[in-house]
């Protein structure tokens, strides 16, 4: 049998625990991994709580994310040798908070070895949505951007995928994330009141990219600082950023190897602040429920 964290009814914390099933086995298109990491991500709660349905059947295995080693391979699938480190999002809500999973193989790729399993984990949904947001309007090296949320799993990928493409970079996060957002190199500008009036200083011109991590009012104080509607794109809040003439997230089939691409090169550091063994899911889930992580939290199993 193997270990595995599952919600077993939709609501708050109380309806997730550990639990036990037989190891999966891939369909075609699939490939089965030993995991080794799994990183913890708002939208699992999400997920927990039912923001994405309630129709699900129960218990549901939790996870999006997660890296670890090829046990076996579904039928004519390419790419993938058993033994292989890869890294990739779990197929048919199999999970990723376990100790064995199911990866779609069109959504994973093979770890480079200068990539830590817990880094890895870190990169098919938080690397990926920090990769489409600064490439999603296709800005050229010297243009700005404003990453909103920018000490969170996200936004700080998101301001190193900038750096690397050459862009100006700002990040806008609360007082005690300064050194960590200044460490990529991006300009710091601390949240909380006050903040419209401190971003036009740092860029008076406007930025041409303002890549939202957070949503709701915070978004709609810094709209302005975009030099037009369209240069709004957020993957917290798709609905504020359309009424405002943004957009929402728009995911893109390169972005797990291109991401995974500046990580081996070592121009982008996942930055993983916590690892938490498979039996304390729950304390990582809650930590990062509570709105305020710093970097990214993985689990180990
Ligand atoms: N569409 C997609 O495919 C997709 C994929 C991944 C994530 N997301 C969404 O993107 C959002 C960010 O994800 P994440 O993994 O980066 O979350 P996270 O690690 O929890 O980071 C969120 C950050 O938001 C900041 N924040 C919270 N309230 C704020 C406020 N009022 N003003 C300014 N900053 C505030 C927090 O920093 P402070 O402590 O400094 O306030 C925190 O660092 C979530 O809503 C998530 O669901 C969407």
């Amino acid at each position: 049998m193997s270990t595995v964290f599952v919600v077993t009814a939709y609501g708050g914390p109380e309806g997730q625990q550990l639990s036990e099933r037989e190891a999966p086995a891939p369909r075609a298109g699939e490939i089965a991994i030993e995991v080794r990491a799994a990183g913890v991500n708002p939208a699992d709660g999400k997920r927990r709580e039912g923001a994405f349905g309630t129709g699900g059947r129960l218990p549901l295995a939790m996870g999006l994310e997660a890296s670890g080693v090829v046990t076996a391979v579904g039928e004519g699938t390419e790419g993938f040798a058993v033994g292989d480190a890869v890294l990739g999002a779990p197929a048919r809500g199999l999970g990723a908070f376990a100790e064995h999973t199911v990866l779609t193989a069109s959504r994973s790729v093979v770890k480079p070895a200068e990539i830590s399993f817990a880094d890895a984990a870190t990169l098919p949904v938080a690397g990926t949505t920090a990769y489409d947001l600064i490439h999603q309007l296709g800005l050229t090296a010297g243009q700005a951007v404003l990453v909103l949320g920018a000490g969170g799993g996200v936004g700080h990928l998101a301001l190193q995928v900038a750096a690397a493409h050459g862009l100006t970079v700002i990040g806008v996060a609360s007082e005690s994330k300064r050194v960590l957002v200044e460490a990529t190199g991006a300009a710091f500008v601390p949240s909380g009141a006050g903040v419209a009036g401190r971003v036009r200083e740092a860029a008076p011109e406007g930025v041409d990219l303002l890549a939202d991590l957070v949503g709701g009012e915070p978004l709609r104080e810094l709209a302005p600082a975009a030099t037009s509607p369209a240069a709004i794109v957020s993957a917290a809040d798709a609905e504020t950023a359309a009424a405002l003439g943004g957009a929402g997230r728009e995911q893109s089939a390169g972005a797990l190897a291109a991401v995974t691409s500046l990580v081996r090169d070592g121009l982008v550091d996942p930055h993983v602040t916590e690892s938490v063994p498979l039996v304390r899911a729950a304390e990582a889930l809650a930590a990062v429920e509570a709105g305020h992580s710093r970097g990214k939290t993985v689990i180990i199993p």
